[in-house]
Protein backbone atom coordinates (compact mmCIF):
# COMPACT_ATOMS: atom_id res chain seq x y z
CA UNK A 1 0.00 0.00 0.00
CA UNK A 2 3.15 2.21 0.40
CA UNK A 3 3.85 1.41 -3.17
CA UNK A 4 1.07 2.84 -5.32
CA UNK A 5 -0.21 0.23 -7.12
CA UNK A 6 -1.75 0.11 -11.06
CA UNK A 7 -4.21 -2.15 -12.27
CA UNK A 8 -1.95 -3.78 -15.18
CA UNK A 9 -1.84 -6.77 -13.12
CA UNK A 10 -5.47 -7.52 -13.90
CA UNK A 11 -7.13 -9.97 -16.17
CA UNK A 12 -10.73 -10.04 -16.93
CA UNK A 13 -12.28 -13.05 -16.25
CA UNK A 14 -14.20 -15.19 -19.75
CA UNK A 15 -17.12 -17.18 -18.60
CA UNK A 16 -15.89 -19.72 -19.92
CA UNK A 17 -13.07 -20.19 -17.88
CA UNK A 18 -15.43 -20.44 -14.80
CA UNK A 19 -16.54 -24.06 -14.39
CA UNK A 20 -19.95 -24.05 -13.37
CA UNK A 21 -19.42 -28.04 -11.49
CA UNK A 22 -21.81 -27.16 -8.96
CA UNK A 23 -24.09 -24.30 -8.75
CA UNK A 24 -24.55 -22.99 -5.23
CA UNK A 25 -28.72 -23.45 -6.09
CA UNK A 26 -31.16 -21.31 -3.73
CA UNK A 27 -33.84 -23.77 -4.08
CA UNK A 28 -31.49 -26.57 -2.15
CA UNK A 29 -30.83 -23.86 0.63
CA UNK A 30 -34.81 -23.57 0.91
CA UNK A 31 -35.26 -26.44 1.24
CA UNK A 32 -32.69 -27.24 3.68
CA UNK A 33 -34.09 -24.46 5.56
CA UNK A 34 -37.33 -25.49 5.59
CA UNK A 35 -36.67 -28.63 6.65
CA UNK A 36 -35.08 -26.69 9.85
CA UNK A 37 -37.84 -25.20 10.62
CA UNK A 38 -36.35 -21.62 9.91
CA UNK A 39 -39.17 -19.43 9.41
CA UNK A 40 -39.10 -15.67 8.55
CA UNK A 41 -36.79 -15.59 5.96
CA UNK A 42 -36.11 -11.63 5.49
CA UNK A 43 -36.38 -9.79 2.10
CA UNK A 44 -32.21 -9.80 2.23
CA UNK A 45 -31.87 -13.36 2.49
CA UNK A 46 -33.71 -13.87 -0.23
CA UNK A 47 -32.08 -11.43 -2.28
CA UNK A 48 -28.76 -13.29 -1.01
CA UNK A 49 -29.97 -16.62 -1.70
CA UNK A 50 -30.62 -15.17 -5.54
CA UNK A 51 -26.70 -14.23 -5.95
CA UNK A 52 -25.67 -17.47 -4.60
CA UNK A 53 -27.38 -18.79 -7.24
CA UNK A 54 -25.77 -16.97 -10.06
CA UNK A 55 -22.55 -18.00 -8.36
CA UNK A 56 -21.30 -21.47 -9.23
CA UNK A 57 -18.42 -23.22 -7.45
CA UNK A 58 -15.63 -22.94 -9.05
CA UNK A 59 -14.13 -26.41 -8.67
CA UNK A 60 -10.46 -25.47 -8.51
CA UNK A 61 -9.64 -26.41 -4.61
CA UNK A 62 -11.04 -29.14 -2.07
CA UNK A 63 -14.99 -28.21 -1.34
CA UNK A 64 -14.97 -26.62 1.68
CA UNK A 65 -19.09 -27.31 2.76
CA UNK A 66 -21.17 -24.38 4.76
CA UNK A 67 -24.29 -23.34 5.84
CA UNK A 68 -25.88 -19.76 4.76
CA UNK A 69 -25.22 -17.74 8.08
CA UNK A 70 -28.32 -16.44 9.28
CA UNK A 71 -25.84 -13.50 11.18
CA UNK A 72 -27.14 -10.07 10.53
CA UNK A 73 -24.73 -8.19 8.23
CA UNK A 74 -24.07 -11.71 6.68
CA UNK A 75 -25.22 -12.01 3.72
CA UNK A 76 -24.58 -8.83 1.78
CA UNK A 77 -27.07 -8.80 -1.28
CA UNK A 78 -24.43 -7.22 -3.99
CA UNK A 79 -23.60 -9.46 -6.41
CA UNK A 80 -20.63 -11.32 -5.93
CA UNK A 81 -17.06 -10.88 -7.30
CA UNK A 82 -15.90 -13.33 -9.90
CA UNK A 83 -13.74 -16.06 -8.30
CA UNK A 84 -11.56 -14.95 -11.36
CA UNK A 85 -11.18 -11.62 -10.26
CA UNK A 86 -10.80 -12.35 -6.22
CA UNK A 87 -8.04 -14.67 -6.70
CA UNK A 88 -6.18 -12.90 -9.68
CA UNK A 89 -6.42 -9.42 -8.33
CA UNK A 90 -4.55 -9.70 -4.47
CA UNK A 91 -2.76 -7.73 -1.57
CA UNK A 92 -0.66 -10.34 -0.18
CA UNK A 93 3.13 -8.30 -0.06
CA UNK A 94 4.42 -11.69 1.09
CA UNK A 95 4.91 -12.82 -2.37
CA UNK A 96 5.23 -9.46 -4.48
CA UNK A 97 3.41 -6.02 -4.79
CA UNK A 98 1.79 -6.15 -7.65
CA UNK A 99 -1.62 -7.31 -7.93
CA UNK A 100 -0.74 -10.19 -10.13
CA UNK A 101 2.03 -11.29 -8.10
CA UNK A 102 0.08 -13.62 -5.61
CA UNK A 103 -1.51 -15.31 -7.76
CA UNK A 104 1.68 -16.11 -9.82
CA UNK A 105 3.79 -16.86 -7.01
CA UNK A 106 2.08 -17.91 -4.17
CA UNK A 107 2.11 -21.80 -5.15
CA UNK A 108 4.95 -22.26 -2.95
CA UNK A 109 3.30 -21.36 0.27
CA UNK A 110 3.35 -24.55 1.95
CA UNK A 111 -0.28 -25.10 3.87
CA UNK A 112 0.45 -28.53 5.79
CA UNK A 113 0.94 -29.14 8.23
CA UNK A 114 -0.07 -26.39 9.27
CA UNK A 115 -0.42 -25.03 13.04
CA UNK A 116 -1.55 -21.66 15.31
CA UNK A 117 0.18 -20.50 18.11
CA UNK A 118 -1.91 -19.41 20.94
CA UNK A 119 -0.61 -17.47 23.42
CA UNK A 120 0.17 -14.47 26.03
CA UNK A 121 -2.83 -13.74 28.61
CA UNK A 122 -5.03 -16.73 27.81
CA UNK A 123 -6.49 -20.16 30.07
CA UNK A 124 -5.27 -22.65 27.35
CA UNK A 125 -2.61 -21.33 25.49
CA UNK A 126 -0.91 -23.85 23.16
CA UNK A 127 -0.16 -24.41 19.38
CA UNK A 128 -3.56 -26.02 18.01
CA UNK A 129 -3.48 -27.89 14.60
CA UNK A 130 -4.91 -26.74 11.60
CA UNK A 131 -7.35 -29.66 11.51
CA UNK A 132 -8.62 -29.52 15.37
CA UNK A 133 -9.19 -25.44 14.42
CA UNK A 134 -11.35 -26.80 11.11
CA UNK A 135 -13.74 -28.40 13.78
CA UNK A 136 -14.10 -25.56 16.69
CA UNK A 137 -16.96 -24.81 15.07
CA UNK A 138 -19.59 -25.34 12.27
CA UNK A 139 -18.73 -23.31 9.26
CA UNK A 140 -20.79 -20.57 8.12
CA UNK A 141 -21.19 -18.84 4.16
CA UNK A 142 -20.58 -15.43 4.54
CA UNK A 143 -21.21 -12.88 1.71
CA UNK A 144 -19.12 -9.61 2.87
CA UNK A 145 -17.65 -6.58 1.20
CA UNK A 146 -13.71 -6.27 1.26
CA UNK A 147 -13.03 -2.71 1.15
CA UNK A 148 -9.31 -1.96 0.40
CA UNK A 149 -7.66 1.45 1.49
CA UNK A 150 -6.54 1.75 -2.19
CA UNK A 151 -10.10 2.49 -2.81
CA UNK A 152 -11.47 -0.87 -4.48
CA UNK A 153 -14.11 -3.07 -3.59
CA UNK A 154 -15.06 -6.52 -3.48
CA UNK A 155 -17.86 -8.78 -2.35
CA UNK A 156 -16.78 -12.38 -1.28
CA UNK A 157 -18.67 -15.44 -0.48
CA UNK A 158 -15.91 -16.29 2.85
CA UNK A 159 -16.78 -20.23 4.13
CA UNK A 160 -15.24 -19.95 8.56
CA UNK A 161 -16.58 -19.14 11.43
CA UNK A 162 -16.67 -15.99 14.10
CA UNK A 163 -12.97 -16.02 15.66
CA UNK A 164 -15.08 -15.44 18.70
CA UNK A 165 -15.89 -19.16 18.90
CA UNK A 166 -11.97 -19.89 18.67
CA UNK A 167 -11.45 -17.00 21.68
CA UNK A 168 -14.52 -18.52 23.96
CA UNK A 169 -12.81 -21.83 23.56
CA UNK A 170 -8.74 -20.46 24.87
CA UNK A 171 -10.12 -18.32 28.00
CA UNK A 172 -8.34 -15.23 27.27
CA UNK A 173 -7.73 -13.72 31.15
CA UNK A 174 -9.69 -10.91 32.41
CA UNK A 175 -6.70 -8.53 31.45
CA UNK A 176 -6.30 -9.35 27.75
CA UNK A 177 -7.58 -6.10 26.21
CA UNK A 178 -6.20 -6.57 22.39
CA UNK A 179 -5.68 -9.28 20.42
CA UNK A 180 -2.52 -9.19 18.27
CA UNK A 181 -2.64 -11.14 14.80
CA UNK A 182 1.28 -12.95 13.31
CA UNK A 183 1.06 -14.15 10.01
CA UNK A 184 3.52 -16.55 7.98
CA UNK A 185 6.42 -14.80 7.08
CA UNK A 186 9.00 -17.77 5.55
CA UNK A 187 12.14 -16.77 3.37
CA UNK A 188 12.42 -19.86 1.58
CA UNK A 189 9.12 -19.76 0.28
CA UNK A 190 7.89 -16.10 0.27
CA UNK A 191 10.00 -13.80 -2.02
CA UNK A 192 8.19 -10.63 -1.04
CA UNK A 193 9.94 -10.67 2.30
CA UNK A 194 13.40 -9.75 -0.02
CA UNK A 195 11.63 -6.33 -0.01
CA UNK A 196 11.69 -3.72 3.02
CA UNK A 197 8.35 -1.81 3.10
CA UNK A 198 7.28 -4.00 5.76
CA UNK A 199 9.13 -5.06 8.97
CA UNK A 200 8.44 -8.57 8.34
CA UNK A 201 6.06 -10.73 9.93
CA UNK A 202 2.93 -9.09 8.41
CA UNK A 203 0.77 -8.17 12.05
CA UNK A 204 -2.38 -6.98 12.67
CA UNK A 205 -4.20 -6.11 15.64
CA UNK A 206 -8.04 -5.87 16.91
CA UNK A 207 -9.28 -4.58 20.35
CA UNK A 208 -11.16 -6.95 22.45
CA UNK A 209 -14.44 -6.06 21.64
CA UNK A 210 -13.91 -6.04 18.01
CA UNK A 211 -12.23 -9.53 17.80
CA UNK A 212 -15.28 -11.03 20.08
CA UNK A 213 -17.82 -9.34 17.53
CA UNK A 214 -19.62 -11.60 15.73
CA UNK A 215 -19.09 -10.53 12.27
CA UNK A 216 -15.10 -11.08 12.71
CA UNK A 217 -14.58 -14.04 10.93
CA UNK A 218 -12.02 -16.86 10.55
CA UNK A 219 -11.76 -17.96 7.37
CA UNK A 220 -10.87 -21.40 5.93
CA UNK A 221 -12.53 -20.71 2.84
CA UNK A 222 -14.53 -18.89 -0.50
CA UNK A 223 -16.52 -19.31 -2.74
CA UNK A 224 -17.33 -23.07 -1.08
CA UNK A 225 -13.45 -23.97 -1.26
CA UNK A 226 -10.84 -23.50 0.70
CA UNK A 227 -8.84 -20.81 0.82
CA UNK A 228 -6.37 -20.47 -2.63
CA UNK A 229 -2.69 -19.64 -1.28
CA UNK A 230 -3.21 -16.34 -2.46
CA UNK A 231 -6.29 -15.33 -0.60
CA UNK A 232 -4.53 -16.32 2.68
CA UNK A 233 -4.44 -19.64 3.06
CA UNK A 234 -4.88 -21.95 5.55
CA UNK A 235 -6.93 -19.23 6.94
CA UNK A 236 -7.06 -15.75 7.36
CA UNK A 237 -9.04 -13.03 9.61
CA UNK A 238 -12.36 -11.01 8.10
CA UNK A 239 -12.79 -8.17 9.64
CA UNK A 240 -15.69 -6.59 7.10
CA UNK A 241 -15.76 -2.94 8.95
CA UNK A 242 -11.73 -2.60 8.32
CA UNK A 243 -9.77 -1.63 5.18
CA UNK A 244 -8.72 -5.17 3.93
CA UNK A 245 -5.35 -4.60 5.48
CA UNK A 246 -6.81 -5.24 8.84
CA UNK A 247 -7.74 -8.76 7.77
CA UNK A 248 -4.11 -10.63 7.93
CA UNK A 249 -3.72 -13.64 5.82
CA UNK A 250 -2.08 -17.39 6.74
CA UNK A 251 -2.33 -16.48 10.16
CA UNK A 252 0.69 -18.69 12.34
CA UNK A 253 -0.25 -16.80 15.68
CA UNK A 254 -2.94 -15.35 17.96
CA UNK A 255 -1.82 -13.65 20.88
CA UNK A 256 -3.57 -11.93 23.48
CA UNK A 257 -2.19 -9.02 25.15
CA UNK A 258 -3.14 -5.73 27.48
CA UNK A 259 -1.88 -3.07 25.33
CA UNK A 260 -2.82 -1.93 21.72
CA UNK A 261 -0.48 -3.52 19.46
CA UNK A 262 1.52 -1.93 16.64
CA UNK A 263 0.28 -3.38 13.48
CA UNK A 264 2.46 -3.38 10.32
CA UNK A 265 1.35 -0.53 8.81
CA UNK A 266 1.38 1.93 11.30
CA UNK A 267 4.70 1.08 11.92
CA UNK A 268 6.12 1.57 8.36
CA UNK A 269 3.80 5.18 8.05
CA UNK A 270 1.88 5.67 11.54
CA UNK A 271 0.78 9.30 9.64
CA UNK A 272 -1.47 7.70 7.15
CA UNK A 273 -2.25 3.94 8.99
CA UNK A 274 -3.80 3.99 12.10
CA UNK A 275 -4.53 0.88 14.48
CA UNK A 276 -8.71 1.10 13.79
CA UNK A 277 -8.76 1.84 10.05
CA UNK A 278 -12.26 1.26 10.10
CA UNK A 279 -14.22 2.13 6.51
CA UNK A 280 -14.75 6.03 6.84
CA UNK A 281 -15.56 7.97 3.99
CA UNK A 282 -15.61 11.33 5.59
CA UNK A 283 -11.74 10.12 7.18
CA UNK A 284 -9.76 10.80 4.01
CA UNK A 285 -6.17 8.42 3.86
CA UNK A 286 -3.10 11.45 2.46
CA UNK A 287 -2.87 9.78 -0.66
CA UNK A 288 -6.34 8.24 -1.31
CA UNK A 289 -10.15 9.89 -0.90
CA UNK A 290 -12.10 7.28 0.82
CA UNK A 291 -15.36 8.96 0.14
CA UNK A 292 -16.08 6.34 -3.22
CA UNK A 293 -14.50 3.01 -4.73
CA UNK A 294 -14.37 0.87 -7.72
CA UNK A 295 -16.10 -2.63 -7.79
CA UNK A 296 -13.60 -4.63 -9.13
CA UNK A 297 -15.45 -6.22 -12.18
CA UNK A 298 -17.91 -3.09 -12.62
CA UNK A 299 -15.17 -2.15 -15.90
CA UNK A 300 -15.81 0.00 -18.44
CA UNK A 301 -16.74 4.11 -19.53
CA UNK A 302 -20.06 3.35 -18.07
CA UNK A 303 -18.84 1.87 -14.38
CA UNK A 304 -19.53 4.51 -11.80
CA UNK A 305 -17.77 4.93 -8.44
CA UNK A 306 -19.76 3.23 -5.71
CA UNK A 307 -19.93 6.03 -2.69
CA UNK A 308 -18.23 4.21 0.61
CA UNK A 309 -20.34 3.37 3.04
CA UNK A 310 -19.53 3.96 6.72
CA UNK A 311 -18.01 0.83 8.25
CA UNK A 312 -18.43 -0.11 5.16
CA UNK A 313 -22.21 -0.95 5.01
CA UNK A 314 -21.99 -2.36 8.87
CA UNK A 315 -22.87 0.63 10.77
CA UNK A 316 -26.16 -1.42 12.57
CA UNK A 317 -23.68 -4.16 13.70
CA UNK A 318 -20.52 -2.51 14.79
CA UNK A 319 -21.43 1.31 14.96
CA UNK A 320 -21.85 1.16 18.75
CA UNK A 321 -18.59 -0.17 19.26
CA UNK A 322 -17.19 3.31 18.39
CA UNK A 323 -19.80 5.45 20.73
CA UNK A 324 -18.07 8.38 21.40
CA UNK A 325 -15.07 8.21 19.71
CA UNK A 326 -13.78 10.76 17.77
CA UNK A 327 -12.70 8.61 14.43
CA UNK A 328 -10.86 11.24 12.95
CA UNK A 329 -8.09 11.12 16.21
CA UNK A 330 -8.86 6.96 16.45
CA UNK A 331 -8.58 6.24 12.74
N1 LIG B 1 -2.10 -10.32 4.97
C1 LIG B 1 -0.80 -10.54 4.80
N2 LIG B 1 -0.20 -11.48 5.54
N3 LIG B 1 -0.06 -9.84 3.90
C2 LIG B 1 -0.62 -8.85 3.13
O1 LIG B 1 0.09 -8.22 2.32
N4 LIG B 1 -2.66 -7.61 2.57
C3 LIG B 1 -3.90 -7.07 3.16
C4 LIG B 1 -4.83 -8.18 3.65
N5 LIG B 1 -4.08 -9.19 4.38
C5 LIG B 1 -2.01 -8.59 3.29
C6 LIG B 1 -2.74 -9.37 4.22
C7 LIG B 1 -4.62 -6.19 2.24
S1 LIG B 1 -3.91 -4.68 1.94
C8 LIG B 1 -5.83 -6.53 1.69
S2 LIG B 1 -6.73 -5.38 0.80
C9 LIG B 1 -6.38 -7.88 1.83
O2 LIG B 1 -5.51 -8.76 2.53
C10 LIG B 1 -6.62 -8.46 0.45
O3 LIG B 1 -7.23 -9.71 0.52
P1 LIG B 1 -7.55 -10.50 -0.83
O4 LIG B 1 -6.31 -10.52 -1.66
O5 LIG B 1 -7.98 -11.86 -0.41
O6 LIG B 1 -8.66 -9.74 -1.52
Amino acid sequence: MLIRSSDSGRIHPVPSEITPREVFTGRRDLLRQVAAGAAGLTLASWAARDARAQMPRPGVLAALPATPSGLAGAQVIDKPTSYKDATTYNNFYEFGTDKSDPARLAHTLKTRPWSVEIDGLVKKPGRYGLEDLLKWSAMEERIYRLRCVEGWSMVIPWVGYSLSELIRRVEPQPSARYVEFYTQADRTTMPGLRSSIIDWPYVEGLRMDEAQHPLTLLAFGMYGEVLPNQNGAPLRLVVPWKYGFKSAKSLVRIRFVDKQPVSSWEKSAPQEYGFYSNVNPLVDHPRWSQANERRIGEDGLLAKRRKTLMFNGYEPQVGSLYAGMDLKKFF
